[in-house]
């Protein structure tokens, strides 16, 4: 038998189930990847070089170089507080695992990436959801998260910029967490997967990294990077929550793979770095236009908060179906997939990702329009 309070991860469990095979994809939240040859020829990679290498295992806590690297991004850390992980995914997974104990509780904003609260709940630990609010452009509600946070709040679990609304945190929102993890003495985890994928303007989203002494940073080179294949984060904190991570590294995987390690030394380095984010601003920006403009076919239909970062768009809908059975008769009938807001805790809406080729997004969006105006007229 096993156990039933467990909780299955319910986005990724609806990709992994559905999204391979399916025709037209937008249910992922990155950028169009990029393929070995694209990064090899925009990283100038000697492949005569990178072919000698032996598919070892790796330094388990990270490359030195690569560590390095990565500690230049955050200032004041050191390369003894980072480690590499397996993608953003084990280093969520690992700082649930070593900052819960039994009784604390766990702050989270809905709608989010359930990652670290599935961790805690499947730990046994209260997951307390503080609700984003809509129509304040997903902004956060101060008296509710002041509420919520108490004396047992080990961890205030942030993604910044959001999944699945694309939102960035304001100053205001940073200053209110940080006040309110300040207060009880609890950890910050900012999960900044999203930073560089600004759909506006050339400000990167501030890290939350130096605002406060109990942050720990979780990012990849999934989103901005395009390279979610690579399975490489990394987490980034005081070298003593980092050596207790680590610990648990060793039992969960290891390390990642040396392939990729040497692929990510590359990639994080620049120019290849803001070469890679650029383009995935590239295809953000372009994909939102055309979102935009062909859910307008049906006004009064949908209604989205314009996501400030990301590839996807979390869109309200005013049609009588539920969100999960909209999505399963759009995979069923038209062949295309999108997450149900069920799957993060809303209803009436579906996360929709946008940052891929054209005619492709077009043809997408074509059908679910079609199957709209089916339901419209109540087929
Ligand atoms: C906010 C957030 N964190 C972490 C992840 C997992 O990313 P990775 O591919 O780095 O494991 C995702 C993937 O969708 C995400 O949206």
């Amino acid at each position: 038998m096993f156990r039933a309070d467990f909780h299955p991860f319910k986005v990724e469990q609806f990709l992994s189930e559905l999204e391979h095979g399916v025709t037209y994809n937008f249910s992922e939240s990155g950028v169009h990847p990029i393929s070995f040859q694209g990064l090899v020829d925009m990283a100038d990679i000697d492949l005569p070089a990178l072919m000698a290498t032996l598919i070892d295992y790796p330094q388990v806590n990270g490359k030195q170089s690569l560590r390095d690297t990565i500690s230049g991004f955050y200032p004041g850390s050191s390369s003894d507080g980072v480690m590499v992980t397996v993608g953003a995914t084990e280093a969520n997974t690992l700082v649930a695992n070593t900052l819960l104990q039994p009784g604390d509780n766990v702050v989270c904003f809905r709608p989010t990436y359930e990652q670290i609260s599935g961790n805690a709940a499947n730990l046994g630990n209260e997951v307390r959801w503080v609700d984003l609010v809509e129509a304040d452009g997903w902004a956060i509600d101060s008296a509710a998260l002041a509420k919520a946070v108490d004396s047992k709040t080990r961890i205030i679990h942030v993604v910044n910029p959001n999944n699945p609304t694309g939102r960035i945190l304001s100053n205001s929102d940073r200053r209110q967490i940080t006040a309110a993890a300040d207060r009880v003495g609890a950890w910050i985890v900012a999960d900044e997967v999203y930073a560089g994928t600004e759909r506006e303007g050339d400000v990167e989203t501030p890290s939350f990294w130096g605002s406060y002494d109990r942050v720990l940073i979780v990012n990849s080179t999934s989103k901005a990077y395009g390279l979610p294949g690579l399975r490489l984060g990394w987490l980034v904190g005081p070298e003593d929550v980092i050596t207790e991570c680590w610990r648990r590294h060793e039992y969960a995987s290891i390390t990642t793979s040396m392939l990729s390690m040497e692929l990510a030394d590359k990639a994080l380095s620049e120019p290849t770095r803001s070469k890679l984010k650029s383009r995935a601003k590239t295809l953000i920006r372009t994909g939102f236009d055309v979102l935009t403009a062909e859910l307008d076919r049906h006004p009064g239909v949908f209604d989205v908060v314009p996501p400030q970062a990301s590839a996807m768009s979390f869109v309200r809908f005013d049609l009588p179906i539920s969100s999960e059975d909209f999505c399963m008769r759009l995979l069923r009938e038209r062949e295309v997939l999108v997450i149900p807001g069920s799957r993060f805790g809303v209803e009436n809406h579906f996360r929709f990702s946008s940052a891929l080729p054209e005619d492709y997004l077009r043809e997408g969006l074509s059908r679910l329009n079609g199957l709209t105006s089916e339901i419209l007229q109540g087929h």
